[in-house]
């Protein structure tokens, strides 16, 4: 039996049929802590739901309600409630073998990114510099430094509370010797890694709207024997090429070739919307 139809069973009595057939499939799960998506028409019920989901599965210790969009250049969720069970929005999630510290009420942690994040770290050969521009709390860069032979990854983050929790997983996954975190703006901190001579064999600019104003800087870091840069951003499956023949255009208007290696759609994004990320040879 499915999670639905258990909640179902144990729900018959308190809701109606209607709102029986609306109850979630499935939910995302970040350390104990359940993470629910529920229709609007539930909203109402959301706490008896809530305890039902908590008796279900043992391991989870609380429920939160996630009713929100992750907004703003800092990609914050907006709408993290917490619901049922023990108050704790603080913690230590374990994906492909690496702990990932953080307050999910205040930090992302998309289910849809995580093929994702284990495969740019199968990119990777030996000996690399890496430049993970827009860090966060290290999603890229933990399964590089863990699963890769990099030489070294230097970690950009403009958030004070994402740094923080970077720094620590930095420390708590021992990576202290692969990566390097770097609080501040990866616009600024770019440019000065260049001019201390840091060229880059890849730069991953893993954020949302896709970073076309931090292009340019980006280029900045590339060998003339060749860099790899991955760039994401949202398309219309239409036109998804879109926003690689915008950074091509910025390339080439720089002085640089590009090439478009491989593109992955990584989740839907809404209707006939998705995140795509393109795996880009620029030299
Ligand atoms: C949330 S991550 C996205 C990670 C990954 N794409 C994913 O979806 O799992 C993007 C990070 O970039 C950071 N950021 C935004 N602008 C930045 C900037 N100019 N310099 C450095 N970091 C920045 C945000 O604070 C955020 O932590």
């Amino acid at each position: 039996m499915g999670f639905k139809q258990k909640l179902q069973k144990r729900l018959q009595n308190d809701l109606t049929t209607e709102e029986l057939n609306l109850l979630p499939r499935g939910f995302q799960t970040l350390d104990k802590i359940m993470i629910l998506k529920l229709h609007p028409n539930l909203l109402e019920k959301k706490y008896i739901i809530a305890e039902s989901c908590l008796k279900e599965i043992s391991s989870i210790k609380s429920i939160y309600l996630n009713q929100g969009k992750i907004e703003g250049q800092f990609r914050e969720p907006k709408s993290i409630q917490y619901l049922v069970g023990i108050k704790n929005p603080l913690v230590e999630h374990k994906e492909h073998g690496i702990l990932y510290r953080f307050n999910i009420e205040k930090i992302m942690f998309s289910k849809g990114n995580l093929f994702e994040r284990k495969y740019l770290a199968s990119l990777v050969k030996k000996g690399e510099t890496i430049v993970d521009m827009f860090a966060g709390i290290g999603y890229f860069s933990l399964p590089i430094g863990k699963y890769s032979e990099a030489k070294i990854i230097y970690s950009i983050e403009l958030n004070i509370l994402s740094y923080n929790f970077l720094v620590q997983n930095i420390e708590i996954n021992n990576l202290k010797e692969k990566i390097i975190p770097i609080y501040g703006d990866c616009k600024e901190i770019v440019i000065k890694l260049r001019n201390q001579g840091i060229q880059a064999d890849r730069v991953i600019m893993g954020v949302f709207p896709a970073p076309k104003e931090y292009i340019k800087e980006a280029l900045s870091l590339c060998k003339e024997t060749g860099t790899y840069i991955h760039y994401e951003g949202v398309i219309d499956k239409n036109n998804d090429l879109e926003l690689y023949n915008e950074f091509s255009e910025i390339a080439e208007n720089s002085g640089y070739n590009s090439r478009l290696e491989n593109k992955r759609y990584i989740k839907s994004y809404g209707p006939g919307l998705f995140h795509i990320v393109y795996d880009i040879f620029v030299n």
